[in-house]
């Protein structure tokens, strides 16, 4: 078996190395299911969602509204303190998910603003407290997203300190809070972290298919490899990987692709109910992308409130 064939172990888990990883906004309940359309065994990660907005009766109602086909599933969270981690981590874990996932990489100004996600790298006591405590109150598996650093780079440092708090296995977009999401990772730093760690190192940056994510080893050695915005609006993104990791090709016909944006599109009515329709808007653009006349077709489906006539829309335009 190849290496591209084998499973990572996290924890007890067992999973491919290609993940589908958390975008805000886009990998909903919805979406994943749309993914499992194609890739049943691969570890999909939710969207995340700050342990205080579990406890609260709707935040914690929406974020934990998924169906068990998502599984294997890894429900990420961020944290600022070590305040309302064992209640959350109780809801999440009741609802049956694989694994819960700390966020210390998002960039945001107002995540950072509240020292969640990037901003907890530059608080390595205080990143410990939080790691203990989820730690300490997880049986099932536990692991960390983070970035190069916060303003100045010590991924290696906190990689080393997340592993020793009992983290099952650690995932870096190794960019610093400044460059957010643009400018080239840093492969060395990720090389280093996979040279100085036990568990598995999943990467996270620039890996859109098979070939990125064989540059990506090729510099780096490391165990599983986070799809970010590669699998927006293609959620065939992870079979289509393991295709062509196994020498065979994988396209998608324009059938196919109507197929998808219809069932995305009903997916998300079933899940949000008739808001589902303006949740779809910000994925309409990326199924027409490329069509000559998309950018017309665009400006006249985002504006609808009508299910019929973006269905009508997609058939005509996709069909
Ligand atoms: C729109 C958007 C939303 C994101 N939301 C999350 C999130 O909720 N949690 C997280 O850990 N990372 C989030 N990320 C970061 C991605 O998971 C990923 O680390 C980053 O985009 C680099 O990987 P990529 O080049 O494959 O996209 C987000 C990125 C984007 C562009």
């Amino acid at each position: 078996m190849s290496f591209w064939q084998e499973d990572i172990k996290i924890g007890n888990i067992y999973v491919p190395r290609f993940i589908g990883g958390p975008l805000d906004g886009i990998t909903d309940a919805p979406f994943r299911q749309l993914v499992r359309g194609f890739s049943t065994r691969e570890l999909l990660y939710t969207e995340m969602r700050h342990v205080r907005s579990i406890l609260t009766p709707m935040g914690g109602h929406l974020a934990l509204k998924f169906e068990q086909m998502e599984r294997p599933l890894s429900f990420q969270v961020s944290a600022s303190s070590d305040d309302c981690i064992e209640a959350a981590c109780e809801k999440i874990v009741a609802a049956g998910v694989d694994i819960i996932d700390l966020n210390v990489g998002c960039p945001a100004k107002n995540v950072i603003s509240s020292c969640c996600g990037s901003a907890l790298m530059a608080h390595p006591d205080q990143l410990e407290k939080i790691l203990k405590k989820f730690r300490s109150c997880l049986d099932i598996p536990f692991t960390v997203k983070i970035r190069a650093g916060f303003k100045e780079k010590n991924a290696l440092d906190i990689a080393k300190l997340v592993q020793d708090c009992g983290a099952d296995a650690i995932a870096i977009h190794p960019r610093l809070q400044t460059q957010k999401f643009a400018g080239l990772p840093d492969y060395e730093i990720a090389a280093q972290v996979k040279k100085a760690l036990q568990i598995p190192v999943i990467f996270s940056g620039n890996v859109v298919n098979f070939k990125t994510a064989q540059l990506t080893y090729d510099r780096t050695g490391v165990d599983g490899f986070l799809i970010g915005r590669g699998i927006w609006a293609k959620p065939w993104k992870l079979l289509e990987m393991a295709e062509n990791a196994a020498g065979r090709e994988y396209h998608v016909s324009q059938a196919m692709l109507l197929q998808v944006a219809l069932k995305h599109l009903q997916l998300m009515i079933d899940h949000y109910g008739p808001k589902g329709l303006y949740c779809f808007r910000k994925h309409l653009p990326f199924y027409i992308k490329g069509h000559p006349s998309a950018s017309a077709m665009r400006s006249k489906l985002v504006v609808s409130t009508s299910q019929e006539e973006i269905v009508q829309g997609l058939i005509e335009f996709l069909g």
